[in-house]
């Protein structure tokens, strides 16, 4: 198997998913402070977002269902999990073979001089990050109109066309090019399991089998189940 995550299946670590009621993106309209357009233009407003969201992800744990894929992995159950959810939680919880579609939030990128720095220094609060260049960094965080992580994508896409069984958590599957990977598992032969708390635009279309719930109470199972 190989898994898929996104947003769901953190939100019973405290972090609310992007989209639908109390999601990141009603209280910040997406095109307005998620794209590259507008860092470029204003980063310290995008900041308000980032500050927002980075509050939110330090003070998480993992939960069952980052635990269970995690013990997943350490059985040979589960080959890799591909997220697109910047968090780090899968390798907190014990993953080690994670493919972070969506870059992460553990290292700060110069887009003016490409320098790197660790995330670790700065602390919700704290001002605007900036390079020994004086620009302000970027969270190492794909952000609309930015292109996926190239080594991300083609590990992704492989996993997707290699795999007997596609487990797609906690996912609203609206994201390209994310949402079109368990179409490409499926295309590939791979039985497509899909866990959510609600049906979604693959629930009809690609997935064989719908298990709805919460993430952790889910994956609780299955990992009892595969005991
Ligand atoms: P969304 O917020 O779009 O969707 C979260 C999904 O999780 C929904 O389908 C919910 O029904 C489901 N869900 C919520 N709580 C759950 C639970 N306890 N157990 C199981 N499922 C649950 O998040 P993503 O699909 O991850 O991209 O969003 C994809 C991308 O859109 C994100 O990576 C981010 C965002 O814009 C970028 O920032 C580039």
């Amino acid at each position: 198997m190989v898994a898929l995550t996104g947003a769901g299946i953190s939100v019973e670590s405290g972090i609310p998913a992007f989209r639908g009621a109390q999601g990141l993106w009603d209280r910040f309209d997406p095109m307005e402070y998620a794209t590259i357009e507008a860092f470029s233009a204003d980063p310290e407003k995008v900041w308000r977002m980032f500050s927002t969201l980075l509050s939110l992800l330090l003070a998480a744990v993992p939960n069952r269902a980052h635990l269970g894929l995690a013990k997943l992995e350490q059985a040979e159950r589960l080959r890799s999990v591909i997220t697109q959810n910047v968090d780090g939680l899968h390798q907190a919880a014990g993953s080690r073979n994670v493919i972070e579609y969506h870059g992460n939030i553990r290292e700060l990128v110069c887009l003016s001089c490409w320098k790197r720095f660790p995330l670790a220094g700065w602390s919700p609060g704290d001002s605007v990050p900036r390079c020994e260049c004086n620009e302000i960094l970027k969270p190492d965080l794909v952000l609309f109109g930015e292109p996926i992580p190239w080594g991300a994508q083609a590990a992704a896409e492989a996993e997707a066309k290699a795999c007997g069984a596609l487990l797609v958590i906690g996912t609203s599957a609206q994201v390209f090019p994310a949402c079109d990977l368990p179409a490409i598992a499926r295309a590939h032969g791979a039985v497509v399991i899909e866990i959510n708390t609600e049906e979604t635009p693959l629930t009809r279309t690609t997935t064989d089998l719908f298990l709805k719930g919460q993430a952790s109470e889910i994956m609780s199972e299955l990992v009892e189940a595969m005991r």
